[in-house]
């Protein structure tokens, strides 16, 4: 093959890529879909172009109308979630969280957070972005029981351990955080609360989900394109004071140029959430019960059925009679029901290649118009791969028939176009 068929394989593959997700079960709770309008944003001059520094206060010419769009993200970022501070600079949620660990403490210091089979995410761990900074990190005592941090043993260490940083947020995420009781315990040894909402952000944004500002969090970090439905990237917000160091550590600490078209398409995903985060946030919750409860009763172990199984997008389930994570994980990809296995609290993380767990997230979904009847049927359809065997080229069928009508994105400006008009348009 040649270059230039090489150039347009790429091209061709994407447009397999997107019929295949086009007729799949879009369940991986880390993943959204954005709206037409931030794809078009998203494919503008702004991915060619630099504009290093703050906005207004740029170091290179041409960047005019980039400061009037940057500007809008960020005021209307600071009306949606009611943060005084904002940066939409970060590249990712890993970069937000690397630039908050830069800006809040110091090499040495201590961090208390999640650990990773616990829902931490691995940029909280000294492996990743914390080690990067130099932090010494202790976990947090973990109710399995109850799917969150041990309010009374997590008080009992911030006072033993005396932390920099408290970090509250995870990547398994059912119920919110103790942000509000063990906030007042880091203010009494001075440590700064920080709170990693990636994967809740647009439950946030929605009013559907704590609100750490409030709560007592003094920073936030996320990433863009969780449960917010925006292009991949990240953002911090927080209270006015942490401001100045916070926007040094982004640049010129660890980004140069931000990726300009992104932030653009965050700025039009903030005004669609403006308009419609309630109602979204609120069906995914609605859709992410209604999954667990008929998950439940086709016989699965879904975690945290004496809670109501999840407060969030997310719901947690205990294959290890089913196989397995990876076993089912696998099964079902080959039916087109997208999702990842998970380690649960009490695998070893060593098992992370075989996890006892699969986590499945409601927001791309409900995103396409799903509600509490498509949730039903999305847990038989799993059930009938994982629970009865049944023949996965049979349950592919019944799945693409299932997308047939669920292809536009809603809460959004689109209108009545085809999320997968990008198909023809390749
Ligand atoms: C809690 C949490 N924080 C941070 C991240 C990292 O986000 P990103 O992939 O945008 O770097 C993730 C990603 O899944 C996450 O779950």
């Amino acid at each position: 093959m040649g270059n230039r068929e090489h150039a347009f394989r790429v091209r061709d593959i994407l447009k397999e890529h997107h019929r295949w997700f086009g007729e799949s079960l879009p369940l991986i709770a880390s993943e959204n879909i954005t709206s037409l309008l931030v794809r078009e944003v998203c494919a503008s001059d702004f991915s060619h172009r630099y504009a290093e520094g703050e906005a207004g206060k740029r170091f290179y010419q041409g960047c005019k109308y980039i400061d009037e769009v940057e500007f809008l993200a960020i005021e209307l970022a600071q009306k949606l979630f009611e943060a005084p501070y904002v940066n939409v600079q970060p590249t990712s949620g890993t970069v937000a969280n690397l630039a908050c660990f830069f800006a809040l403490a110091n090499a040495g210091d201590t961090m208390i957070a999640l650990q990773v089979p616990h829902g931490g995410h691995i940029s909280h761990a000294e492996l990743s972005a914390a080690g990067v900074r130099g932090l010494k990190v202790k976990s947090f005592p973990f109710d399995e029981q109850e799917m969150n941090i041990d309010v009374d043993k997590a008080a009992k260490k911030i006072r033993e351990v005396e932390p920099k940083l408290v970090l509250f947020g995870a990547s398994i995420f059912l119920f919110p955080h103790p942000v509000r009781e063990l906030s007042y315990v880091a203010k009494e040894v001075g440590a700064t609360v920080m709170y990693d909402g990636a994967h809740v952000l647009g439950l946030i944004a929605g009013k559907q989900f704590q609100q750490p500002l409030k709560e007592g969090a003094d920073v936030i970090s996320a990433s863009r394109h969780k449960t917010f439905p925006g292009p991949q990237g990240g953002v911090i917000l927080a209270k006015e004071e942490y401001g100045k160091k916070l926007t040094r550590a982004v640049f010129p600490g660890l980004v140069s140029n931000h990726h300009l078209h992104h932030m653009a398409g965050f700025a039009v995903a903030l005004a669609e959430m403006l308009e419609f985060g309630e109602a979204y946030a609120k069906q995914v919750v609605r859709n992410a019960k209604a999954l667990a409860q008929a998950l439940s009763e086709e016989g699965f172990d879904v975690l945290c059925e004496h809670k109501g199984f999840t407060e969030s997008h997310q719901v947690l389930v205990d294959v290890a009679k089913q196989g397995g994570g990876t076993r089912v994980a696998e099964d079902l990809e080959k039916a087109n029901i997208i999702l990842n296995k998970n380690l649960l609290p009490w695998d070893d993380i060593n098992k992370s290649a075989n996890p006892s767990g699969i986590r499945i997230g409601t927001q791309e979904v409900t995103r396409l118009g799903m509600k509490e009847n498509e949730m039903r049927t999305i847990a038989e359809l799993i059930a009938r791969v994982a629970i009865k065997g049944e023949s996965t080229e049979k349950v592919k069928k019944d799945v693409a028939e299932l997308r047939r009508e669920f292809n536009q994105v809603q809460y959004s400006f689109d209108g009545m176009r085809s999320a997968y008009e990008y198909i023809e348009f390749f």
